[in-house]
C-alpha cells in the first residue's frame, strides 16, 4: 500500500505517535511518507491511505488543522483516510474527532478509523503537566496503542471513536468552554504570552515555533496572532522563562516534551520545512 501520514505537533506527542505509525505500515512492507501538515498533501494516482495525526486544543483540533482540513482540494475518487488525536486527557477530547473527519467527508474522503491515544498533557500555562515518570509511561502506552492500530487498519478493522461528555464537565459547561476556547482563547491567548527576568533573548524559542510567530524585538521575544499556543516554546525553553499572563509564572512546574522530538535538529535537517 501507498501510504501519505501527516501531522501537527507542538510537543511531540502527536509526531510520536504518527511515526510509530509510520515504523509499524513500513515494517509490514508499504510505502509509508510522513511529513508535517507545513508541506502540501501530495496525493500521487497511487495514494491508497492517508493518516491524520493532531493534538486536541481545547475541546477542539488546533486553528492552524482546521485552515489546513478545509483547504484541502476535494478529491477526485474515494480514498481511505484514519484520524488518530492525542489528548492529555482521552475523555476529554470532545469535538476534536468530529470536527476532522466532518471536514475530511467533505473532501470526498472515506474516514476509516478514528482514534484518540493519551498521551502526557503539555498544557504548562494552565496546568501541570504529569512527572517525568508518569509521563514516560503515559508514552509507552500511546505507543502500544498506535501500533495496535496500525495492526487494526493493516486487518481492514474499521473503528469509529464515540463522543462523550467530559465527566468533569456539565453540558453547558462543556459547550461554554468549547465556544468560549474556540472564538476567543485560540486566538486571543498568545497576547497573554510574557517573558520573566531570567530570559536572556538566546532566540530558541524563536528557531522552534512551528508557525514563524516569535520574533525577538529588543531582546524581548514576541508573539504574533499566527501562534497556536501549541507550548513548544513554552516547554522547551532552557530558562522556563515564559508564561501567560493570567497562569502566572511556570517555574517550579513540571515542563513536557516528548522526550525524542527534536524538532531544531529536524528543522535544520530539512526533513521538512516546519516541524
Ligand atoms: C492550548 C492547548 C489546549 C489543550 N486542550 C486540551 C483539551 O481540551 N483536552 C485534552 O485532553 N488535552 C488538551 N491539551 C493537551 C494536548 O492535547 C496534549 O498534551 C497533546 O498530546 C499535545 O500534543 P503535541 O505534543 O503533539 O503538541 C491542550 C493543549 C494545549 C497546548
Amino acid at each position: 500500500m501507498n501510504i501519505e501520514l501527516k501531522y501537527f505537533s507542538g510537543t511531540g506527542n502527536s509526531f510520536k505517535i504518527i511515526d510509530t505509525c509510520k515504523e509499524m505500515f513500513t515494517q509490514n512492507g508499504n510505502q509509508t511518507s510522513l511529513s508535517s501538515i507545513s508541506d502540501k498533501l501530495k496525493l500521487g494516482e497511487s495514494a491508497e491511505l492517508i493518516g491524520f495525526c493532531f493534538p486536541v486544543y481545547a475541546f477542539g483540533i488546533p486553528r492552524i488543522c482546521r485552515k489546513y482540513l478545509s483547504n484541502l482540494s476535494k478529491i477526485k475518487k474515494p480514498l481511505k483516510a484514519f484520524v488518530l488525536i492525542t489528548a492529555g486527557d482521552s475523555q476529554e477530547a470532545g469535538f476534536s474527532v468530529s470536527e476532522s473527519t466532518t471536514l475530511l467527508k467533505k473532501k470526498g474522503f472515506d474516514v476509516i478509523y478514528t482514534k484518540v491515544i493519551q498521551m502526557p498533557a503539555n498544557w504548562t500555562v494552565a496546568m501541570n503537566p504529569p512527572s517525568k515518570e508518569d509521563a514516560r509511561s503515559m508514552i509507552d502506552d500511546g505507543i502500544v496503542e498506535a501500533r495496535r492500530v496500525v495492526q487494526d487498519i493493516l486487518n481492514g478493522e474499521i473503528h469509529h471513536h464515540i463522543f462523550n461528555y467530559p465527566p468533569k464537565y456539565s453540558k453547558f459547561g462543556f459547550y461554554k468552554d468549547y465556544y468560549l476556547f474556540k472564538w476567543l482563547g485560540l486566538s486571543n491567548f498568545w497576547r497573554e504570552f510574557r517573558v520573566d527576568e531570567t530570559c536572556d533573548a538566546c532566540g530558541l524559542c524563536e528557531k522552534l515555533c512551528p508557525t514563524d510567530s516569535i520574533q525577538i524585538e529588543n531582546a524581548i521575544p514576541k508573539w504574533s496572532k499566527t501562534c497556536e499556543q501549541c507550548m513548544r516554546c513554552v516547554n522547551y525553553c532552557p530558562k522556563h522563562a515564559i508564561f501567560q499572563k493570567s497562569g502566572g509564572s511556570i517555574k517550579g512546574k513540571n515542563i513536557y516534551f516528548e522526550p525524542s522530538f527534536k524538532p531544531l535538529k529536524m528543522k535544520k535537517e530539512n526533513i521538512t520545512k516546519r516541524v
